[in-house]
């Protein structure tokens, strides 16, 4: 059992100190707090080393100058996630930059908007690599180092939309989203007595950057205030939660907090799949 003392100085040394921590898609779509940049920021103000990924480096810069800004430790690292080759070759990278790794937080993703009849094969394919075997590769270079530093941690990002219908038929994002959640419990069980534990983040309706860039331009012709109202009116608490929502539930899952919390799930959504009418 912790003292009292030990568990002020747990707080006051930084949740994640110590941790080497490789974030991938840790750039943005545009500017704002995005998951991964929000991920990345807050992670290395709790003292975590940062290795952070991302297909583009521009979309790392705002990321990277917050944390410099807040005096953070962060690398930048380009690569991408689907290719287990790059995946492969970035972990080895991570490790030769800091020695280890701790925390893995898959973050990369994004919907396509269509059902079954609507969505192209191409298009399911492609979501299918970026929201699920993207998670896979990740786990599967990344593990070995979880066993070789003694355990650690993976929070996976998922979506509401991988547990309930959330406005419009987006059938391969919802699958994913869905596999996100069943593949983070099956490692988390096969690798439990190994000291890693998986769990995953479950954002609602957030208003990141992305709304604007992209989902106002998929689901209302581009009419973001009409998008805004229709996402904001699911929700019960009355507001729109962003980035920094999914990332304080992630940095919970990280740290050392939640060591007897494996294989479930943190729903950030203000309460909406909670509600029913
Ligand atoms: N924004 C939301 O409202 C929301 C809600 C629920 C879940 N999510 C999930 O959160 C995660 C992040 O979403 P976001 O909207 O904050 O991100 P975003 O789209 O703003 O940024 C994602 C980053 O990932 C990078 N990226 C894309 N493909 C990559 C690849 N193959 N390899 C490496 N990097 C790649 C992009 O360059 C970008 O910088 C996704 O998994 C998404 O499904 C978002």
């Amino acid at each position: 059992m912790q003292s009292n003392t030990e568990l002020q100085a747990a707080l006051a040394n930084g949740r994640l100190q110590g941790k080497v921590a490789i974030v991938t898609g840790a750039g943005c779509v545009g500017p704002g707090w995005g998951n991964g940049r929000a991920v990345t920021v807050l992670f290395a103000m709790a003292g975590a080393r940062v290795f952070a990924v991302d297909k583009r480096l521009d979309a790392m810069e705002e990321t990277i100058r917050r944390v410099r800004e807040a005096g953070g430790e962060v690398t930048p690292y380009t690569c991408d996630v689907t290719d287990s080759v790059a995946v492969k070759a970035m972990v080895a990278a991570c490790v030769e930059t800091y020695g280890k790794v701790d925390v893995l937080v898959n973050n990369v993703g994004g919907s396509a908007s269509g059902g079954p009849v609507d969505l192209s094969e191409e298009k399911w394919d492609a979501q299918v690599a970026f929201n699920l075997k993207s998670v896979f590769l990740a786990c599967k270079h990344v593990i070995p180092e979880l066993e070789r530093a003694g355990g650690g941690a993976i929070v996976n990002t998922a979506s509401t939309s991988g547990i309930r219908w959330t406005g419009s038929a987006q059938v391969a994002y919802a699958a994913c989203k869905a596999g996100v959640i069943q593949l983070s419990k099956v490692v988390a069980v096969e690798y439990a007595k190994k000291g890693i534990r998986v769990n995953t983040v479950v954002p609602g309706q957030l208003h990141t950057p992305m709304v604007e860039v992209r989902l106002a331009g998929q689901r209302t012709g581009g009419d973001i205030d009409k998008l805004l109202e229709a996402r904001l009116a699911r929700i019960p608490l009355g507001f729109m939660g962003d980035g920094r929502d999914t990332a304080y539930a992630a940095l919970f899952l990280a740290s050392d907090e939640a060591r007897f919390v494996t294989g479930t799930e943190l729903v950030v959504d203000g309460g909406m799949t909670a509600r029913c009418d």
